[in-house]
């Protein structure tokens, strides 16, 4: 197998400068890229495994039964390029059922996680036939980056993009509809995108997936404290902060959120500011959106795509959703 990675993330300063523009909007926001550093992802992935956060294993599920429909019809040689795909369990399973196809495979890896690069470049190396290229970087310039060499080295086939775990649903829709129109524009006709979205389900569920009672993903979002005070020389107090996570039904996401137990100001060092917290304030670190299954499929169509199929776990209440590129519709072209 061969390997590479490249970072195109400007580290740091873009922390140091993010974590003093948002502490300084009202309400207070970080963006969730930032929970994943080394311990933000393994946190994540034992999220994965807790009773109350059952949409990793129904994505599983689904992507293991039905890989053979979801990758049907690709070209070969095909780049597949998973955004934000953490250890590569999910890809893993495209992998098996495309190589069993006989597609000559390529891999782009995009996430801001190193540690995210790193597991699941281990997982594919029992493809050794695959290419594996890992992109640390945001969605955004990982996916310019690999669009323009594809472009550049005049790479023939198809390309197909995974985003998978309902990444989608941390963007804010219309950031999320613009992403998709960039996708979009990456691709080309009859190129393919896998998106795993988590659906609209009662609030007791929602609200358990993100507030379990051993505390892991307080754990993940306090972790954003311990960056900030490592990073960025911080002096966060953890127990001056409680993990907050509310379902906000008008706007159908659940919203994670560190709240400051007393009013208190905190030194940012790095990022050359001081902060003032309200008891009862709040740092707004996650949003997470849930889709209803039609609305996924005229909001594709409406991009300049066409379904392909969708595979629905009812259970858990998860969807993945396949499009192939067609042409764009009066209006909606990017620019
Ligand atoms: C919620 S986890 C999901 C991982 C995987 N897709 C899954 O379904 O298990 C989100 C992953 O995306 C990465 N990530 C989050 N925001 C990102 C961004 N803006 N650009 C690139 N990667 C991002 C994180 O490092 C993490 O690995």
């Amino acid at each position: 197998m061969e390997t590479s990675s490249e970072v195109v993330l400007t580290g740091c300063d873009a922390l140091a400068d993010d974590v003093r523009r948002g502490l300084q909007r009202s309400p207070k926001r970080l963006q969730p890229r930032y929970l994943y550093d080394a311990l933000g992802s393994r946190l994540f992935e034992a999220i994965c495994e807790l009773p109350e956060y059952p949409i990793t294993r129904a994505e599983l599920n689904l992507l293991a039964a039905h890989s053979v429909a979801i990758s049907a019809g690709v070209a070969s040689p095909l780049t597949l390029v998973e955004l934000g795909g953490g250890n590569g369990e999910k890809l893993a399973l495209l992998v098996v059922a495309l190589v069993d196809a006989g597609v000559d495979l390529r891999v782009e890896l995009v996430d801001v996680s190193a540690t995210a690069l790193e597991l699941a470049t281990r997982k594919l190396a029992r493809f050794p036939q695959v290419s594996v290229a890992g992109h640390q970087a945001t969605y955004e310039d990982g996916l310019r980056r690999i669009a323009r060499q594809r472009a550049a080295e005049g790479r023939a086939g198809g390309m197909m993009v995974a985003f998978l775990g309902s990444n989608i649903g941390n963007l804010e829709p219309s950031a999320a509809r613009l992403f998709l129109v960039s996708i979009r524009a990456a691709l080309r006709i009859d190129d393919r995108i896998v998106l795993g979205t988590d659906l609209v389900k009662p609030e007791s569920e929602l609200v358990a997936a993100y507030d379990d009672p051993l505390g892991v993903t307080a754990a993940f979002n306090k972790n954003l404290l311990v960056r900030l005070n490592r990073e960025l020389g911080a002096n966060f107090t953890l127990d001056g902060f409680a993990h907050r996570a509310v379902w906000n039904a008008a706007e159908s996401r659940v919203e994670m959120h560190l709240e400051s137990l007393r009013t208190q100001r905190v030194s940012i060092p790095g990022s050359g500011c001081e902060v003032a917290f309200a008891a009862g304030e709040s740092i707004w670190t996650e949003s997470s959106y849930k889709y209803e299954r039609a609305g996924l499929v005229a909001w594709g169509t409406d991009l300049g795509l066409a379904r392909h199929d969708q595979w629905v776990d009812e259970e858990a209440g998860f969807a993945v959703t396949a499009f192939d590129a067609v042409g764009f519709r009066p209006g909606s072209s990017p620019s």
